[in-house]
């Protein structure tokens, strides 16, 4: 049996499985912490400034500090990808308000963060895949008025995707009084008429850090985008509709609720925004950091 990758706790590594929070750890008891998943290609971490800036926002909307620096945080990153070199994978991290004897929905005075963090191998790119293309569905979206905060309260989001596997789809599309927000763990664009269209930030929708590169690159190759609210009629009659993630890159969605999407097929738009970001991920393996400032 292979050895468990070392997972880091609270200032230590230790192999994954004996990484172990009390049960009133309160991210457990009341989803009262926030976490990141960052990816890391051919072993090196991806937009880690961009993930680490969201961390600090994140943190400071639930009223906590980062517990550690970015250049410590850095240096978890690099030694937990080391264990997997030249490989694929995302770096998950969470960090929790902290263990407090009572169950009690009061924050504490005092109470300690915990702060985990483990590296996840993921396959490695299926361009045939991606070139086929994804399914979704629309569904109501349930979720609190504070999307913005990467929470790990995600039983909304959880049972939105169990309802699209159940339906043989591959993700859903959130939709909150008749207008589009983003993936169960994604953000939305859509094509229409050449214009590349996300909807803005806001406190409704997470601002993802492949989203904001996706704008980068489209303002740097001159492809004419908005940042504007996507109603359910605008989606339906879209000409392409992508969903971009850490772990998903950018998806196109060529089949939603049953009826094809354009021609059916990831459209113009999405070749050429799918190969500029695979030449992020070739700058990166070349010692470049791209967009990451
Ligand atoms: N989720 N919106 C939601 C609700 C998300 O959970 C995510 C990412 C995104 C995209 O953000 P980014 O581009 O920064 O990954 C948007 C991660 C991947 C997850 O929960 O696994």
């Amino acid at each position: 049996m292979t050895e468990p990758l070392l997972a880091y706790l609270n200032g230590e590594y230790l192999p994954g499985d004996r990484a172990c929070l009390p049960i009133t750890d309160r991210g457990l008891l009341f989803g009262d912490s926030v976490y990141e998943v960052v990816p890391a290609y051919g072993g090196l971490p991806f937009r880690v400034a961009h993930h680490l800036k969201r961390l600090d926002r994140s943190l400071a909307a639930i009223g906590m500090h980062n517990p550690l620096s970015h250049e410590q945080w850095r240096a978890v990153f690099e030694r937990l990808a080391q264990q997997l070199p030249g490989q694929d994978q995302s770096i998950y991290l969470q960090v929790t308000r902290g263990a407090y004897p009572v169950r009690n929905h009061v924050i504490p005075a005092t109470v300690a963060p915990n702060v985990f963090a483990f590296t996840m191998a993921n396959p490695p790119r299926d361009q045939a895949a991606a070139a086929r293309g994804i399914s979704a569905i629309t569904l109501d979206d349930i979720r609190w008025h504070r999307c913005d905060i990467k929470a790990t309260t995600l039983l909304a989001n959880v049972l939105a995707r169990a309802r699209a596997s159940d339906e043989d789809v591959d993700d859903a599309i959130l939709v909150r009084d008749g207008t589009a927000m983003e993936g169960t763990a994604s953000n939305l664009f859509i094509v229409h008429d050449g214009l590349l269209i996300t909807p803005p930030e806001g406190t409704e929708l997470l601002s993802g850090i492949t989203r904001d590169l996706v704008l980068e690159l489209a303002q740097e190759a001159g492809v004419p985008y908005a940042q504007a609210s996507i109603g359910s009629d605008e989606l339906e009659q879209a000409d392409e509709i992508w969903l971009t993630s850490s772990t998903r890159e950018i998806a196109a969605v060529v089949q939603l609720n049953g009826r094809q999407v354009g021609a059916g097929v990831p459209g113009p738009l999405w070749h050429r925004m799918d190969a500029l970001f695979q030449a992020c991920k070739v700058r990166l393996r070349q010692g470049e950091e791209c967009h990451d400032d």
